[in-house]
Protein backbone atom coordinates (compact mmCIF):
# COMPACT_ATOMS: atom_id res chain seq x y z
CA UNK A 1 0.00 0.00 0.00
CA UNK A 2 1.39 3.28 -0.60
CA UNK A 3 1.84 6.36 2.03
CA UNK A 4 0.16 9.70 0.68
CA UNK A 5 2.01 12.73 1.64
CA UNK A 6 0.02 13.33 5.03
CA UNK A 7 0.76 10.33 6.53
CA UNK A 8 4.26 10.30 5.89
CA UNK A 9 4.20 13.90 7.82
CA UNK A 10 1.75 12.26 10.79
CA UNK A 11 4.39 9.42 10.86
CA UNK A 12 7.61 12.02 10.85
CA UNK A 13 5.86 13.89 13.62
CA UNK A 14 4.83 11.08 15.34
CA UNK A 15 8.82 9.26 15.30
CA UNK A 16 10.40 12.88 16.38
CA UNK A 17 8.06 13.38 19.25
CA UNK A 18 9.11 9.88 20.81
CA UNK A 19 12.44 11.18 20.51
CA UNK A 20 11.24 14.14 22.30
CA UNK A 21 11.77 16.98 19.95
CA UNK A 22 9.80 19.62 20.68
CA UNK A 23 7.90 21.41 17.68
CA UNK A 24 7.83 17.63 16.09
CA UNK A 25 4.82 18.73 13.96
CA UNK A 26 6.32 21.81 12.16
CA UNK A 27 9.73 19.91 12.17
CA UNK A 28 7.64 16.90 10.31
CA UNK A 29 6.65 19.65 7.24
CA UNK A 30 9.76 21.04 6.92
CA UNK A 31 11.42 17.02 6.74
CA UNK A 32 8.88 16.32 4.28
CA UNK A 33 8.90 19.26 1.96
CA UNK A 34 12.50 19.27 1.67
CA UNK A 35 12.17 15.92 0.61
CA UNK A 36 9.73 16.47 -2.03
CA UNK A 37 11.36 19.63 -2.63
CA UNK A 38 8.10 21.56 -2.14
CA UNK A 39 7.36 25.14 0.00
CA UNK A 40 6.40 23.72 3.45
CA UNK A 41 3.33 25.87 2.45
CA UNK A 42 2.50 23.70 -0.25
CA UNK A 43 1.96 20.64 1.41
CA UNK A 44 -1.69 20.79 2.37
CA UNK A 45 -1.94 21.46 -1.39
CA UNK A 46 -0.89 17.94 -2.44
CA UNK A 47 -1.51 16.31 0.54
CA UNK A 48 -2.98 13.18 -0.94
CA UNK A 49 -0.58 12.64 -3.57
CA UNK A 50 1.37 9.46 -3.58
CA UNK A 51 4.95 9.22 -1.98
CA UNK A 52 7.53 7.59 -3.94
CA UNK A 53 9.96 5.44 -2.58
CA UNK A 54 13.01 7.60 -3.17
CA UNK A 55 11.10 10.42 -0.84
CA UNK A 56 10.50 7.78 1.56
CA UNK A 57 14.12 6.96 1.62
CA UNK A 58 14.97 10.81 2.00
CA UNK A 59 12.52 11.23 4.74
CA UNK A 60 14.39 8.35 6.77
CA UNK A 61 17.59 9.27 6.29
CA UNK A 62 16.58 13.07 7.66
CA UNK A 63 14.41 11.54 10.80
CA UNK A 64 16.66 9.16 11.51
CA UNK A 65 19.52 12.17 11.73
CA UNK A 66 17.10 14.04 13.64
CA UNK A 67 16.55 11.60 16.07
CA UNK A 68 19.94 11.62 16.94
CA UNK A 69 19.44 15.31 18.04
CA UNK A 70 21.51 16.62 15.01
CA UNK A 71 20.23 20.48 14.41
CA UNK A 72 17.68 21.02 11.95
CA UNK A 73 20.09 23.22 10.10
CA UNK A 74 22.09 20.02 9.52
CA UNK A 75 19.60 17.82 8.59
CA UNK A 76 18.19 20.25 5.65
CA UNK A 77 21.51 21.97 4.70
CA UNK A 78 20.24 25.52 5.92
CA UNK A 79 19.42 27.73 7.91
CA UNK A 80 16.88 30.59 7.40
CA UNK A 81 17.91 34.26 8.72
CA UNK A 82 16.74 37.87 8.09
CA UNK A 83 15.26 36.19 5.19
CA UNK A 84 18.03 34.22 2.75
CA UNK A 85 19.09 30.82 3.55
CA UNK A 86 22.60 30.47 4.62
CA UNK A 87 24.85 26.62 4.02
CA UNK A 88 25.22 25.75 7.48
CA UNK A 89 27.63 22.74 8.52
CA UNK A 90 29.06 21.22 12.07
CA UNK A 91 32.08 23.66 11.53
CA UNK A 92 29.93 26.65 12.26
CA UNK A 93 27.35 28.41 14.96
CA UNK A 94 23.51 27.45 13.48
CA UNK A 95 22.38 31.59 13.17
CA UNK A 96 20.55 32.38 15.86
CA UNK A 97 17.43 34.76 15.48
CA UNK A 98 18.39 36.44 18.50
CA UNK A 99 21.26 37.66 15.93
CA UNK A 100 18.77 39.47 14.01
CA UNK A 101 18.54 41.93 16.70
CA UNK A 102 22.19 42.42 15.72
CA UNK A 103 21.31 43.07 12.13
CA UNK A 104 18.25 45.60 12.53
CA UNK A 105 20.81 47.97 15.02
CA UNK A 106 23.68 48.02 12.08
CA UNK A 107 21.09 48.58 9.30
CA UNK A 108 19.84 51.68 11.78
CA UNK A 109 22.13 54.01 10.24
CA UNK A 110 24.45 53.66 6.72
CA UNK A 111 27.61 52.38 6.66
CA UNK A 112 31.09 51.66 3.71
CA UNK A 113 33.01 49.77 5.60
CA UNK A 114 31.78 46.82 8.30
CA UNK A 115 34.14 44.40 9.91
CA UNK A 116 32.80 40.84 11.09
CA UNK A 117 34.66 39.78 14.16
CA UNK A 118 34.00 35.96 13.83
CA UNK A 119 31.93 35.38 11.29
CA UNK A 120 31.17 31.81 11.33
CA UNK A 121 29.02 30.71 8.89
CA UNK A 122 29.12 34.32 7.35
CA UNK A 123 25.66 35.11 8.02
CA UNK A 124 26.13 38.64 10.19
CA UNK A 125 28.50 39.59 7.40
CA UNK A 126 26.94 38.73 4.25
CA UNK A 127 23.73 39.94 5.27
CA UNK A 128 24.99 43.70 6.20
CA UNK A 129 26.97 43.88 2.48
CA UNK A 130 23.98 42.27 0.61
CA UNK A 131 21.54 45.35 2.54
CA UNK A 132 23.66 47.85 2.43
CA UNK A 133 24.16 48.77 -1.22
CA UNK A 134 27.52 49.33 -2.35
CA UNK A 135 29.09 48.75 1.31
CA UNK A 136 32.42 46.23 1.81
CA UNK A 137 32.97 44.04 4.41
CA UNK A 138 35.87 42.04 5.62
CA UNK A 139 34.37 38.91 7.99
CA UNK A 140 37.05 37.18 10.00
CA UNK A 141 37.20 34.04 12.44
CA UNK A 142 39.72 32.23 13.84
CA UNK A 143 38.82 28.98 12.44
CA UNK A 144 39.50 27.93 8.91
CA UNK A 145 36.76 25.49 7.99
CA UNK A 146 34.48 28.57 9.50
CA UNK A 147 35.68 31.20 6.92
CA UNK A 148 35.21 28.25 3.84
CA UNK A 149 31.62 28.00 5.11
CA UNK A 150 31.16 31.62 5.08
CA UNK A 151 32.75 32.13 1.52
CA UNK A 152 30.33 30.01 0.14
CA UNK A 153 27.45 31.68 1.78
CA UNK A 154 29.06 34.98 0.27
CA UNK A 155 29.21 33.36 -3.38
CA UNK A 156 25.80 32.05 -2.81
CA UNK A 157 24.09 35.38 -1.85
CA UNK A 158 26.46 37.22 -4.81
CA UNK A 159 28.93 39.39 -1.89
CA UNK A 160 31.60 37.73 -3.02
CA UNK A 161 33.45 40.32 -4.77
CA UNK A 162 32.54 43.40 -1.44
CA UNK A 163 33.33 40.97 1.17
CA UNK A 164 36.74 39.69 2.00
CA UNK A 165 37.73 36.54 4.34
CA UNK A 166 40.16 36.94 6.68
CA UNK A 167 41.70 34.02 9.77
CA UNK A 168 42.45 36.18 12.52
CA UNK A 169 41.99 36.29 16.40
CA UNK A 170 40.11 39.03 16.83
CA UNK A 171 42.11 42.02 15.82
CA UNK A 172 45.34 40.22 15.29
CA UNK A 173 45.50 40.28 11.75
CA UNK A 174 43.13 43.12 10.93
CA UNK A 175 44.35 45.84 8.96
CA UNK A 176 42.49 49.07 8.02
CA UNK A 177 39.66 51.48 9.19
CA UNK A 178 36.40 50.81 9.01
CA UNK A 179 33.16 52.51 10.03
CA UNK A 180 31.32 49.78 11.32
CA UNK A 181 32.58 46.64 13.96
CA UNK A 182 30.24 44.09 14.29
CA UNK A 183 30.44 40.79 16.63
CA UNK A 184 28.48 37.60 18.06
CA UNK A 185 31.27 36.27 20.28
CA UNK A 186 31.60 33.03 22.04
CA UNK A 187 29.60 33.90 25.72
CA UNK A 188 28.53 30.88 27.61
CA UNK A 189 30.61 30.33 30.52
CA UNK A 190 32.66 27.00 30.54
CA UNK A 191 30.13 26.13 33.14
CA UNK A 192 27.26 26.49 31.53
CA UNK A 193 28.59 24.17 28.37
CA UNK A 194 27.61 20.73 30.10
CA UNK A 195 23.99 22.15 30.69
CA UNK A 196 23.36 23.10 26.84
CA UNK A 197 21.15 21.21 24.68
CA UNK A 198 22.48 17.94 22.64
CA UNK A 199 21.66 19.75 19.45
CA UNK A 200 24.42 22.62 20.32
CA UNK A 201 26.68 20.83 22.77
CA UNK A 202 27.44 17.87 20.49
CA UNK A 203 26.73 19.38 17.36
CA UNK A 204 28.07 23.16 17.18
CA UNK A 205 32.36 23.96 17.20
CA UNK A 206 32.80 24.37 21.08
CA UNK A 207 35.00 27.25 19.81
CA UNK A 208 32.31 29.01 19.12
CA UNK A 209 30.10 28.67 21.85
CA UNK A 210 32.75 29.36 24.76
CA UNK A 211 35.74 31.15 25.58
CA UNK A 212 36.77 28.28 28.23
CA UNK A 213 36.49 31.24 30.75
CA UNK A 214 33.49 33.31 32.27
CA UNK A 215 32.21 34.08 28.64
CA UNK A 216 33.69 37.61 28.58
CA UNK A 217 37.16 37.27 26.98
CA UNK A 218 36.30 38.27 23.44
CA UNK A 219 34.56 41.52 24.74
CA UNK A 220 37.91 42.22 26.30
CA UNK A 221 39.87 41.86 23.34
CA UNK A 222 37.39 43.71 20.95
CA UNK A 223 36.70 46.87 23.57
CA UNK A 224 40.19 46.96 23.95
CA UNK A 225 41.41 46.77 20.41
CA UNK A 226 38.63 48.41 18.33
CA UNK A 227 39.42 51.95 18.59
CA UNK A 228 41.98 51.73 16.28
CA UNK A 229 39.98 50.49 13.95
CA UNK A 230 37.52 52.04 13.57
CA UNK A 231 36.67 55.44 12.06
CA UNK A 232 35.87 58.81 13.88
CA UNK A 233 31.83 58.46 14.34
CA UNK A 234 31.86 54.72 13.98
CA UNK A 235 30.08 52.45 15.75
CA UNK A 236 31.08 48.64 17.19
CA UNK A 237 27.98 46.56 17.76
CA UNK A 238 28.26 43.12 19.65
CA UNK A 239 25.63 40.56 20.84
CA UNK A 240 25.94 38.81 24.07
CA UNK A 241 24.10 35.89 26.46
CA UNK A 242 21.31 36.83 28.55
CA UNK A 243 22.45 38.59 31.96
CA UNK A 244 25.88 39.65 30.54
CA UNK A 245 24.38 42.96 29.49
CA UNK A 246 26.26 45.27 32.99
CA UNK A 247 29.45 43.13 32.16
CA UNK A 248 29.52 44.13 28.76
CA UNK A 249 28.68 47.10 29.32
CA UNK A 250 31.07 47.64 32.03
CA UNK A 251 33.85 46.51 29.78
CA UNK A 252 32.93 48.30 26.77
CA UNK A 253 33.09 51.49 29.16
CA UNK A 254 36.85 50.66 30.85
CA UNK A 255 38.22 50.31 27.53
CA UNK A 256 36.92 54.81 26.75
CA UNK A 257 32.87 53.68 25.15
CA UNK A 258 30.98 56.22 27.20
CA UNK A 259 28.14 56.29 24.52
CA UNK A 260 26.36 53.36 25.22
CA UNK A 261 22.94 51.93 23.46
CA UNK A 262 20.81 48.48 24.14
CA UNK A 263 18.83 46.84 21.51
CA UNK A 264 16.43 43.89 22.80
CA UNK A 265 15.53 41.15 21.43
CA UNK A 266 11.91 39.17 20.49
CA UNK A 267 12.04 38.64 24.17
CA UNK A 268 12.59 41.69 25.45
CA UNK A 269 16.10 40.86 27.18
CA UNK A 270 19.13 43.10 26.09
CA UNK A 271 21.02 41.59 23.33
CA UNK A 272 22.98 44.12 21.97
CA UNK A 273 25.08 46.51 22.87
CA UNK A 274 25.94 49.89 20.32
CA UNK A 275 28.65 52.39 21.14
CA UNK A 276 29.54 55.00 19.33
CA UNK A 277 32.77 56.88 18.72
CA UNK A 278 31.94 60.23 20.20
CA UNK A 279 34.11 62.03 17.79
C1 LIG B 1 28.94 32.69 18.43
S1 LIG B 1 29.81 32.28 16.95
C2 LIG B 1 29.11 33.49 15.87
C3 LIG B 1 29.08 33.10 14.43
C4 LIG B 1 28.30 34.08 13.53
N1 LIG B 1 28.89 35.39 13.59
C5 LIG B 1 26.85 34.14 13.92
O1 LIG B 1 26.44 35.12 14.57
O2 LIG B 1 26.09 33.20 13.60
C6 LIG B 1 31.42 32.91 17.32
C7 LIG B 1 32.45 32.78 16.21
O3 LIG B 1 33.70 33.30 16.72
C8 LIG B 1 34.75 32.49 16.27
N2 LIG B 1 35.89 32.65 17.20
C9 LIG B 1 36.12 32.04 18.38
N3 LIG B 1 37.26 32.47 18.93
C10 LIG B 1 37.77 33.40 18.08
C11 LIG B 1 38.93 34.23 18.10
N4 LIG B 1 39.80 34.17 19.11
N5 LIG B 1 39.14 35.07 17.06
C12 LIG B 1 38.24 35.13 16.03
N6 LIG B 1 37.12 34.38 15.96
C13 LIG B 1 36.90 33.52 16.98
C14 LIG B 1 34.18 31.09 16.24
O4 LIG B 1 34.92 30.24 15.39
C15 LIG B 1 32.76 31.36 15.75
O5 LIG B 1 32.67 31.28 14.35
Amino acid sequence: MTTTIREAVRGVAALLSENDIEGAAREARLIVAHALDVEPGRLTLIEHDAMTSDVEAAIHAMVAKRAERVPMSHVLGYREFWGRQFFVSGDVLDPRPETETLIAAALEESFSDVLDLGTGSGAIAVTLVADCEGARGTATDLSDAALTVAARNARTHAVQTRLQFQRSDWFTAVEGVFDLIVSNPPYITALEMDGLQPEVRLHEPRMALTDEADGLSAYRAIFAGARKHLSPGGRIIVEFGQGQCPDVEAIAQANGWRDTAFRTDMSEKNRVLVAKDPV
